[in-house]
């Protein structure tokens, strides 16, 4: 796997996210995710993002990964108001994740952001947390962003960002470049959505050259094209998925002919 930049941490360009996927409960689930765990250490996919807001998938997060947590950096995010409930919503994610460090830090969709940032740079300050971040998964949250970005107190943002949901390119990417603000991209496969919705099969013959064997793949090598992006982090509930969605963080950058390719084919295809 080749690394990018998500400001000065070195990152795979595919990560892996936890909503939904990551939030069960019993011995045979968590099992599998053990096994999600164990290929993402193999692949090099070792950039893990959650939340609080993920039901259990911090923990699930801590128990599946113990004896590893040298290995992977993991991003999480503090979603709530008041100082008080932050820092305790903060702290329980160091319990859950069994660690007494964590490489981002992110105020989860804005959410009292005035509020969390002090408590995220007294944390920084004292070396418990890497980078911080902001995340929103609306477009309409963006105008807040920029200007919490040009503040310049954070270093990443995480943003949806796919051949459907472009909004980004407008001003956040082009600021987040010239700030020098790591990129997590959320929804890279639309929810899934642009998979699984899909009224016709994608035509894979244009692709298989560049070493793209299946639409997903197609998909994230479309968005890593863009070298603003640090990484993606597309969630799975099955194993070898990591497999698939590792092999394009080491496919070479997507040529132009290519990416528009894909635009064309998800416009025939959904
Ligand atoms: N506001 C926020 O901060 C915010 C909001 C949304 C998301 N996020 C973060 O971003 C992450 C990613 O976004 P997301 O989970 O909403 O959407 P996503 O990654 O675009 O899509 C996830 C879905 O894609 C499917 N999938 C994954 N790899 C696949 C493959 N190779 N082939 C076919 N299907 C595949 C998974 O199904 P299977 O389980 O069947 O593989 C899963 O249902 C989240 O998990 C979360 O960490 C943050």
């Amino acid at each position: 796997m080749q690394t990018r930049k998500l400001s000065t941490l070195d990152v795979p360009p595919i990560g892996m996210g936890t909503w939904k996927t990551f939030d069960v409960r019993t011995e045979v689930e968590i099992d599998v995710r053990r096994e999600i765990i164990t290929a993402c250490v193999s692949e090099g996919v070792y950039f893990l993002d959650s939340s609080p807001m993920y039901g259990e998938s911090e923990s699930v997060v801590g128990i599946t990964t113990e004896g590893k947590r040298e290995r992977l950096q993991f991003a999480t995010k503090v979603w709530c108001t008041g100082e008080s409930q932050g820092k305790a919503e903060i702290a329980q994610s160091f319990e859950r994740f069994k660690t007494d460090y964590i490489d981002v830090f992110q105020i989860h969709n804005l959410l009292d952001w005035k509020t969390h940032l002090p408590t995220l740079e007294e944390l920084k300050e004292e070396g418990r947390i890497g980078l911080i971040g902001i995340t929103h998964y609306q477009t309409q949250a963006y105008p807040e962003m920029i200007q919490i970005m040009r503040g310049g107190r954070i270093s990443t943002i995480q943003i949806p960002y796919n051949v459907l949901e472009r909004t980004c390119e407008e001003e956040i990417l082009p600021l987040a470049e010239e700030l020098g603000i790591g990129v997590i991209v959320m929804q890279p496969l639309g929810v899934g959505r642009l998979v699984t919705d899909l009224r016709r099969e994608p035509d894979l013959k244009p692709l298989r050259a560049h070493g793209i064997e299946t639409w997903a793949q197609a998909l994230l090598a479309w968005i890593l094209a863009d070298a603003r992006v640090s990484v993606l982090i597309p969630a799975t509930s099955k194993p070898e998925r990591i497999r698939e969605n590792a092999a394009v963080g080491r496919l070479p950058v997507l040529p132009n002919e290519l990416r528009t390719y894909i635009e064309k084919e998800t416009q025939r295809c959904l």
